[in-house]
């Protein structure tokens, strides 16, 4: 009868723990609204060069901008907390690797050298270069007249990779942020700038009647979002998310909301 009575309490110990066991995992698994994904941190760390109206910009200390919506959404069907560190554009794939942060989303475009050093997401977004004047200006009317030009561009961004293929151009002049190349053509330091379309529309917009841009995109891009290597569950993690959002037409608001048609 001893004997029995231990087995009994040792069955109601065991019950007792599968019961905690099973609310603990419930608890972690609906306190944050999805199950945990592998390799997903608690808190996702985002890396950015919030200059890049409509991408990414800030208005007070607010992030605010297409990249910015769609990573928080993404952050969210990952049930991580998304936190959000400005960091200047050269330095956002050091600091990734430097593990300042998980992931970079920056407008970036997806090119083999980048690629060499850190890991894409799928292509979330179609972009290319555009060339930026002042307003009736006549004399550049795509990427062959900018021999005997100056061209301003943001450093080590695609415009400047683009504007160096273009034989006889007399100077590339690099500036830190894109909003400071296209400065320097309204102050006539430069003749154009070499942007990605979405941010020079809308700077046309923000500089009513100071620039306008011409012709049509001439360069084929895809932004990407950056993760470090050696992370391939939390890149899979946010490529099924990414899925998903562009699926259930989370997408097309997003891009309804900051870019339009
Ligand atoms: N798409 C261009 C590139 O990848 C420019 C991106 C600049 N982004 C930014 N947030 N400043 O080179």
């Amino acid at each position: 009868p001893s004997c029995r009575r231990s087995i009994v309490r040792r069955a109601g110990w065991t019950a007792a723990l599968v019961v905690l066991a099973a609310m603990a995992w419930g608890a972690g698994a609906a306190g944050v609204g999805a199950a945990p994904r592998p390799g997903v941190p608690e808190t996702l760390r985002v890396g950015t060069d919030a200059t890049y109206p409509p991408m990414e910009f800030m208005e007070g200390d607010e992030f605010r901008g297409f990249d910015m919506d769609l990573i928080r959404e993404i952050g969210k069907r990952l049930g991580a907390k998304v936190v959000i560190q400005n960091v200047g554009w050269d330095g956002l794939i050091p600091g990734l690797n430097n593990r300042n942060y998980d992931v970079v989303i920056s407008a970036m475009t997806i090119l083999p050298e980048r690629q060499e050093a850190v890991d894409f997401s799928d292509p979330y977004f179609n972009a290319g270069q555009i060339i930026v004047v002042r307003k009736g200006d006549t004399r550049v009317k795509g990427p062959n007249d900018l021999k005997g030009k100056v061209v301003a561009v943001q450093i080590n961004t695609t415009g400047q990779f683009a504007s160096e293929k273009i034989a006889g151009v007399t100077r590339i002049d690099k500036y830190d942020t894109t909003p400071l190349a296209v400065q320097a053509v309204m102050q006539r330091s430069a003749d154009a700038a070499v942007i990605d379309l979405p941010v020079a529309v809308e700077l046309v917009k923000e500089y009513p009647g100071q620039i306008e841009f011409v012709g049509k995109p001439f360069t084929e891009e895809y932004y990407g979002i950056a993760v470090r290597k050696g992370r391939p569950e939390l890149l899979k993690a946010i490529n099924e998310v990414l899925q998903e959002i562009k699926r259930d037409g989370t997408y097309d608001k997003i891009y309804a909301r900051w870019i339009g048609r």
